[in-house]
């Protein structure tokens, strides 16, 4: 089958590899339908997951029709439709029974890891009943990649996390396609105002269309002192990192009003200061999570109730033998104005 494997930092190809046969009784093979590229795909291809090792197939989201089981799998079936969790839970060890998928003591985000992962034709997806999701006959497969990590990332890490409540004040800084799942399922609650900070205008008029009431570039503004006064001097009930650098954690640091909440997602990969002697006063939280992806079967049904529609990520489309195109395009965003693209094997 092909694939697209990671040969070390700065290194990729589309190679041909055997096809992927059932090690555990728990796992399934399942045969990629469609798949797409991460932001953390490009971590890795920088040389910043030192877990991920060369010779690995990439991808940790996609869709999916289940090809065999092994003798343990009772909840899927050959030949049925599954969205494939970024993370794989046994859903029995300590931290699972917690609801902490993301720290399975047997799993965790493996996949694309430590494990091979999905973009290429086939997968094998351990502890299959509890890391694979069925989808509904006669829906919109392509917006159910969404769900994959970027929708639960955005909602669990942001929303949740940030405790977003009705007619509370949000800004999230970073308008990449994380910021952008935070911004779609933050209106779950319908706060007064949502503020979106980025760099980029096209990502910022997209959450117009998202439905942010404020948008802010911040290389042209002070964004601290826009929020200040757009906020009545008060600062944002929820302050969302959704980038992973220091200035922009700062800037949630700044911006937080007394008794709010800063909800990081961005994955940092330097030493982030934290200003106690302003913020010990302010009665904040701080949260931080690694994706969980607890609530796919919550969002599947809003997706499929319409009240969000994932597919306004996604940009652009290739073939898997297009793959290195796709990475080409996906991490020159700001050229290409790409969100998402979808890969279809
Ligand atoms: N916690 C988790 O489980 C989890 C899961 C997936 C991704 N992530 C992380 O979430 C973050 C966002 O992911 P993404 O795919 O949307 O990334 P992305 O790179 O596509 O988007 C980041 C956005 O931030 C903007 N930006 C950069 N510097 C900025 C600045 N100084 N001020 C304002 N905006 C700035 C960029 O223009 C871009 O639009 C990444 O750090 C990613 O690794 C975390
Ligand atoms: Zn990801
Ligand atoms: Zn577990």
């Amino acid at each position: 089958m092909k694939a697209l494997v990671y040969n070390g930092p700065h290194l990729k190809s589309v190679e041909e590899r055997p096809k992927p046969t059932l090690e555990q009784p728990s796992d399934a093979i399942i045969k990629i339908t469609k798949t797409t590229i991460c932001g953390t795909d490009l971590h890795i291809l920088k040389g910043d997951v030192a877990t991920c090792k060369p010779g690995t197939i990439l991808g940790h989201e996609g869709i999916g029709i289940v090809d065999s089981i092994g003798v343990g799998v009772t909840s899927f079936k050959v030949g049925e439709k599954v969205i494939i969790s970024c993370i794989s839970a046994c859903a029995r060890c300590d931290n699972c029974r917690k609801g902490m998928y993301s720290h399975c003591l047997n799993g965790g985000w493996i996949l694309g890891n430590t494990i091979n992962g999905t973009q290429a034709e086939f997968v094998r997806i351990p502890y299959a009943d509890t890391s694979l999701y069925h989808i509904p006959e006669h829906v919109d497969e392509e917006a159910l990649v969404m769900l994959s990590d970027i929708l639960p990332t955005g909602f669990e890490c942001g929303v949740l996390n940030g405790k977003v409540q009705v007619g509370a004040t949000v800004a999230i800084i970073g308008a990449g396609p994380i910021g952008l799942a935070a911004l779609l399922t933050a209106q779950f609650y319908s706060p007064s105002k949502i503020i979106m900070v980025d760099l980029d205008d096209n990502r910022l008029k997209i959450s117009e269309k998202f439905g942010a009431t404020t948008t802010i570039n911040s290389s042209r503004n002070d964004a601290t002192k826009l929020i200040m006064s757009l906020t009545g001097g008060l600062g944002v009930d929820t302050a969302i990192e959704a980038v992973g650098i220091p200035a922009t954690f700062k800037l949630c640091a700044d911006i937080v009003a007394a008794g709010g909440t800063i909800a990081n997602i961005g994955v940092h990969g330097c030493k982030v200061d934290l200003h106690l002697e302003k913020l010990w006063s302010q009665n904040i939280t701080i949260k931080t999570r690694l994706v969980d992806t607890i609530s796919i079967p919550m969002l599947l049904k809003t997706v499929l109730a319409k009240r969000i529609n994932p597919k306004l990520l996604i940009t652009h489309h290739f073939k898997l033998s297009q793959i290195i195109e796709a990475y080409d395009t996906f991490g020159s965003a700001s050229k290409t104005k790409a969100l998402k693209v979808i890969i279809e094997a």
